[in-house]
């Protein structure tokens, strides 16, 4: 009797244990605080550009952003970008653009992205094909300028302060960071769809296969002089199906061949360049873990999420994956969103379909709202990175 009393005990004990030790597991993650990150610092091309572009050159216009913003928000969509719904889920403000010197807030990041921008400098200017002058090593240098700058300003006022109680410029101080929060904000990218667009432009296949080693290279250089200067976690998307793109058809010089498109209507070759940019940057990324022992680096795969969406679109409530809501694609004429054209005595105007929120494609080139939403809440629980981990806890290390 006392025999199995005591076997039930252990066999209870052994239960509540092993129970214990699936729990810890099971939680581990939930179980960590989130990051509580203070500020985002953003690096990329117009798929994150909150304005830069529009700041620097010409305004984007109507009827982008009709969506959300009721106006043009600098924005190459009819709405928000994956960034604004990623600052909107970790409880942060939209970024606003460095190059923007009106109505900017800092105090919680400071946006570098613009659109047309590639990793590698291009010898082109944004009147050619539209290539922003800022690459990403000249975004880094902007960050370099805009870190400095702004400790010195703070310090400034700070000894101001001290000194006869009075800030040196209480309104611009309060839309400066912090100094000391620059080590725990998160550093997110999206770059490399131009590079890649540039290539076929001006190389052959091959060549644009060889250039990819260096584009990589670039990238990778990018981030360790972020980590330098002192940047922790690295939110890191790699490239989209670029294939996928319905603008890519319009200048497809073969589409005949058999296999030129794949089962959904993607343009094989232009994807398979995407990949194995994606494959390269993904090795990269792991050899950089190595290299920069206190950083956080997340592989986000943007690549996997927008072609999920793609391949399944009545799955999720769209439409034809191809179909451009804004702009006129008809009969050989493309005028884009946005743009008039004269024809022959009459104007065609790019405007916007009726209903953006069952389109995948804004513009031919630029998702749409709800897909940028579609796949922001994706890619934000971790089930699209490496390491799976939700975007609030990508601070800790692996
Ligand atoms: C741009 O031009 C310079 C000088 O001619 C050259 O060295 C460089 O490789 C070019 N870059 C690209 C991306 O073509
Ligand atoms: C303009 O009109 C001419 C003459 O009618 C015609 O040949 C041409 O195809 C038209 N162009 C366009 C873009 O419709
Ligand atoms: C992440 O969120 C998506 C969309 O809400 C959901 O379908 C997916 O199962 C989630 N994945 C994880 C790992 O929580």
């Amino acid at each position: 009797m006392e025999g199995i009393i005591e076997n039930a005990r252990v066999l209870f004990v052994a239960i509540v244990f092993v129970s214990l030790a699936l729990d810890v597991k099971a939680r581990r993650i939930p179980a960590a605080p989130p990051c509580d990150f203070p500020a985002i610092y953003n690096f990329g091309d117009s798929n994150s550009d909150t304005g830069g572009i529009s700041a620097a050159f010409w305004p984007i216009p109507p009827p982008y952003g009709v969506s959300y913003f009721h106006r043009p928000a600098g924005r190459n969509s009819d709405g928000r970008l994956i960034i604004d719904f990623i600052a909107e889920h970790l409880g942060l403000p939209y970024l606003s653009s460095y190059l923007d010197s009106i109505g900017t807030n800092f105090r919680h990041g400071a946006n570098f992205a613009t659109g047309g921008s590639t990793i590698r400098m291009q010898n082109e200017s944004i009147f050619e094909n539209g290539i922003s002058p800022f690459s990403l090593d000249i975004q880094t240098m902007q960050f370099d300028q805009f870190k400095a700058r702004t400790s010195e300003l703070y310090h400034q006022s700070e000894l101001k302060l001290m000194q006869d109680n009075i800030f040196l410029d209480p309104s611009s101080a309060r839309k400066l960071p912090r100094p000391k929060e620059f080590s725990r904000a998160l550093y997110t990218f999206d770059i490399g769809q131009n590079d890649i667009a540039a290539g076929f432009r001006k190389l052959t296949m091959p060549q644009l296969r060889a250039a990819i080693p260096d584009i990589v290279d670039k990238f990778g250089a990018a981030i360790t002089r972020l980590y330098q200067h002192g940047a922790r976690a690295f939110w890191i998307h790699n490239t989209g199906p670029i294939g996928c793109l319905p603008a890519a058809m319009f200048y497809v010089s073969n589409p005949s061949k058999p296999g030129f498109f794949d089962k959904y209507g993607c343009i094989r070759s232009h994807n398979a360049i995407a990949l194995e940019f994606n494959r390269q940057l993904k090795a990269r990324v792991n050899t950089l873990r190595a290299e920069l022992p206190h950083a956080a680096l997340t592989y986000v795969d943007i690549y996997s999420a927008k072609y999920h969406l793609i391949s399944n679109t009545k799955i999720y409530g769209f439409r034809d994956p191809f179909k451009i809501c804004c702009g006129h694609h008809k009969n050989n004429i493309h005028v884009w969103c946005g743009q008039r054209v004269v024809i022959n005595g009459s104007e065609i105007v790019g405007a916007a379909c009726g209903s953006p929120a069952a389109c995948i494609s804004w513009d031919g080139v630029h998702y749409s709202q709800a897909a940028n939403h579609w796949i922001a809440n994706r890619i934000a629980n971790g089930s699209f990175s490496d390491p799976p981990m939700p975007i609030a806890h990508a601070c800790l290390k692996h």
